[in-house]
């Protein structure tokens, strides 16, 4: 067997051992990434203020001593530094610290249509939930000199005009503290990194506009016509995987975009049109 035939036969325990907190674990990314990490022999903490959901994800997800819920407003200091705190007390350290939770906010993608209260908001739990996520996690894995810290952005950190200002601008932030953390925090052995989807399928745009069934599926279809990739949320799990694993050791203060071709040429201006579509079918709605 050569060397290549070998790493292949490890890809199951690419988590062996290692602990990881999800935030916004409960859904969508957050838990396709959980299933993705207990199949790959990480201890997994999910953090969401879904309580019920989280509870029950883990339930399927496998044991109580392999993956657990904790409740976990990611814009609470105490409760961040509690998430956190229970992986060091449950296993005795934190390997990964995953800051995923996030919001969109509203659809309106005009400056006049963006409430102050909704910019804030986004900002609060995008940014500085963010932020808390990786100031806790800092906190103890400097001392262990090792740990990775991944946050979810968004295209809209790289892609102008697709999305609502405060959330847009919301994962520019975030791109910008990972770069900034990777800076400081790479000479201690912690790596930095984000993940940058396009559109996933996960209940996240038809919650922001508390869509109805039959609108998610017309605004689906839409989406599709245009020619836009939608992914499944475990496409970006997969990434979350290799950027917590020690096959991508070397990579640190990487926004690793992932959006299936929509950010050149034609498809960038389907996805405008699109967009456009969509906020018509929503107001008139
Ligand atoms: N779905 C997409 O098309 C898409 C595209 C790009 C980026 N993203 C980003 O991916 C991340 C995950 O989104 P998703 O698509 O899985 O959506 P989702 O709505 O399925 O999941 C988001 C989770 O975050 C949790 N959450 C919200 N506010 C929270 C808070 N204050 N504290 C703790 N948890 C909180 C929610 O309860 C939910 O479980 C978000 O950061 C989002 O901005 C999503």
């Amino acid at each position: 067997m050569d060397k290549r035939s070998s790493s292949t036969a490890s890809i199951p325990e690419r988590l062996q051992g290692k602990v990881a907190i999800i935030t916004g674990g409960a859904s969508g990314i957050g838990a396709a990434t959980a299933k993705l990490f207990v199949q790959n022999g990480a201890k997994v903490i999910v953090a969401d203020i879904k309580d019920s959901r989280g509870q029950s994800l883990c339930k399927a997800l496998g044991t109580n001593d392999t993956v657990s819920y904790v409740h976990c407003d990611v814009t609470s200091d105490s409760d961040v530094k509690n998430a956190v705190d229970t992986a060091v007390s449950r296993y005795g350290k934190l390997d990964i610290m995953y800051n995923n939770a996030g919001i969109l906010g509203d659809l309106d993608l005009t400056i006049q249509g963006c409430s102050n209260e909704t910019f804030r908001r986004v900002f609060e739990v995008n940014v500085y939930g963010a932020f808390l996520g990786a100031k806790h996690a800092a906190r103890v894995m400097i001392p262990a000199k090792a740990g990775i810290i991944l946050f979810t952005a968004s295209i809209a950190s790289v892609v102008a005009g697709e999305a609502p200002h405060a959330y847009a601008a919301s994962k520019h932030a975030v791109v910008g503290l990972m770069k900034n953390l990777s800076a400081e925090l790479g000479p201690y052995g912690i790596r930095v990194n984000c993940i940058s989807p396009g559109a996933v399928l996960t209940p996240f745009a038809s919650n922001s506009m508390k869509m109805d069934s039959r609108l998610t599926e017309k605004m689906v279809g839409m989406v599709m016509s245009k020619g836009m990739v939608l992914m499944d949320p475990e496409e970006v799990g997969n990434a979350a995987l290799f950027l917590s694993s020690d096959e991508s050791k070397s990579v640190n203060g990487l926004n690793f975009v992932i959006e299936g071709g929509f950010n050149n040429g034609k498809a960038s201006m389907s996805l405008t049109s699109g967009m456009k579509d969509l906020m018509k079918l929503f107001y008139k709605k």
